[in-house]
């Protein structure tokens, strides 16, 4: 099957010009101006950009938290991030205690396997790392998956301590993996958390309270110096604000191989959230939490600076009938984590391109290159060229529209963004070369999408 992609403007992150693009398969064939070429499909991407799939490399599909379960499994969430425009997800595989590495992976692919509508994998979030797990760093990377996770939060249920990240980093290292981590200090957050709670402070303002800016610095602080000295790369989740960030510049700085990410909520929402009235506030309660106003721009410019590589989403949506209410008259007990994987693509490119002048090109690399580089997908994902997956997002730079959970496909009952106007959106998606979204339908099938071997970090 050949698809014929014609007029376009090819946006890559170091590229920009106009040409057709043809697809032999579920790959890029050539690329060139005017192909004389006869094609089974043709698709007109005349004053449309042609750019790669976008990646988000943080999810949570089903994942079981605080009692519940997120409530977009491996179909609906994946289906969710086909409509927004990106073709691969990397969701969290996490060792319940007593379970082997691969036991932990074959728990994750029981889960998705002839379910999902594009392209995923898993990073390895360990939670205990005995003798015993040592010789399955290997084999792990063997198997394509080539990054770890850590939680220095959560105590109790994911929360390692200093000695297995140390540990960790050193072993994922030596086999050639890169080591993420969920940066806070676990352990005084426990106690704010206690001293909210006798002050009677339960609300879900009090979340954030309990989460404040310089314990995600003091774990940032923490990870990478602990990297620095185990001699491995580190790549920090999720960072929401100034204060976290600059601890990771610092290390960049000094010339070690710590990278991070935010996410699209921390770059557009801040604090003043969790006073939304009638328990509203709980939609925010993610973690970290939305901060002050004045880190919002300190990100963005992070990211034009390359002190953060990509934005994510953290996708982890619950309902807030039934779930998010858990916690109504108690904070602590709000599952963790909002809805993202589907508005990305189109939020930051409203967010960096059309409201503060980023580059086509950069806007590509924060959404889908760099996230290929980083994590082991490079050039197979994360560009348009020659011998590349063709996965392709023809996307409308004009199209203006409204987000809302009425409309949108994540099996959620609100949106962090309602209700906001928004410029340019997917309309046109490939995935290996096929058509799963035409138009704004979703004409693929469950189970489109493949386990993805990823292999070495392309940054370092
Ligand atoms: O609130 C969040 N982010 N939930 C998902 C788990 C995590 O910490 O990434
Ligand atoms: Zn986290
Ligand atoms: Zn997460
Ligand atoms: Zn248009």
């Amino acid at each position: 099957m050949k698809t014929l992609i014609k007029n376009g403007r090819i946006v890559t992150a170091t590229d920009d010009y106009f040409a057709d693009v043809l697809i032999d398969g579920e790959t890029v064939n050539c690329i060139g101006k005017n192909l004389p070429v006869q094609a089974d499909k043709v698709l007109d991407a005349a004053g449309k950009l042609v750019i790669p799939g976008a990646i988000d490399p943080h999810v949570h599909m089903e994942l079981p938290f605080g009692g519940t379960v997120s409530s977009d499994d491996f179909r609906s969430g994946t289906l969710a991030a086909a409509h927004g425009g990106t073709t691969t997800i990397i969701d969290f595989a996490i060792q319940y205690k007593g379970k082997t590495f691969a036991q932990t992976i074959d728990e994750w692919d029981a889960k998705s396997e002839g379910k999902c509508a594009i392209d995923y994998s898993y990073h390895l979030a360990i939670t205990e790392y005995e003798p015993r797990h040592q010789p399955e760093f290997k084999k792990i990377i063997d198997a394509g998956i080539t990054t770890f996770k850590l939680f220095m939060a959560y105590p109790g249920v994911f929360m390692i301590d200093d000695q297995t990240m140390f540990r960790v980093m050193q072993s994922a290292g030596e086999a050639g993996g890169l080591t993420l981590v969920h940066a806070e200090n676990g352990d005084a957050i426990t106690q704010l958390i206690n001293n909210l709670l006798a002050q009677g402070k339960v609300e879900p303002k009090y979340h954030a309270q309990s989460r404040p800016p310089t314990m995600q610095a003091d774990g940032v602080a923490r990870a990478v110096r602990v990297a620095e000295v185990a001699k491995a790369p580190v790549f920090i989740v999720h960072v929401s604000c100034e204060a976290a960030m600059k601890e990771l510049q610092r290390s960049r700085d000094e010339g070690h191989p710590a990278y991070g990410e935010t996410c699209t909520q921390y770059l557009f929402l801040d604090e003043t959230y969790y006073d939304k009235p009638n328990f509203e506030g709980a939609k925010y309660v993610f973690t970290p939490p939305l901060v002050a106003k004045e880190n919002i721009e300190p990100l963005w410019k992070g990211l034009k600076l390359g002190y953060l590589q990509e934005v994510s989403t953290d996708h982890c949506p619950f309902n807030f009938k039934g779930q998010k209410e858990l916690g109504r008259g108690d904070f602590t007990k709000i599952p963790n984590g909002g809805p993202g994987v589907e508005d990305r693509l189109s939020i930051v490119y409203d967010g960096a391109v059309v409201k503060r002048g980023f580059s086509l090109n950069k806007w590509v690399e924060i959404t889908s290159t760099a996230s290929a580089k980083m994590f082991g997908m490079f050039p197979k994902k994360g560009t348009i060229a020659v011998g590349s997956d063709a996965d392709i997002v023809i996307f409308d730079p004009h199209l203006e529209r409204t987000i809302s959970a009425k409309t949108h496909h994540m099996n959620c009952d609100y949106s962090l963004f309602e209700g906001w106007k928004i410029k340019g959106s997917p309309e046109t998606v490939l995935s290996r070369g096929k058509v799963i979204i035409d138009n704004g339908q979703y004409v693929g099938r469950a189970g489109d999408g493949k386990f993805l071997k990823r292999g070495a970090c392309a940054v370092m």
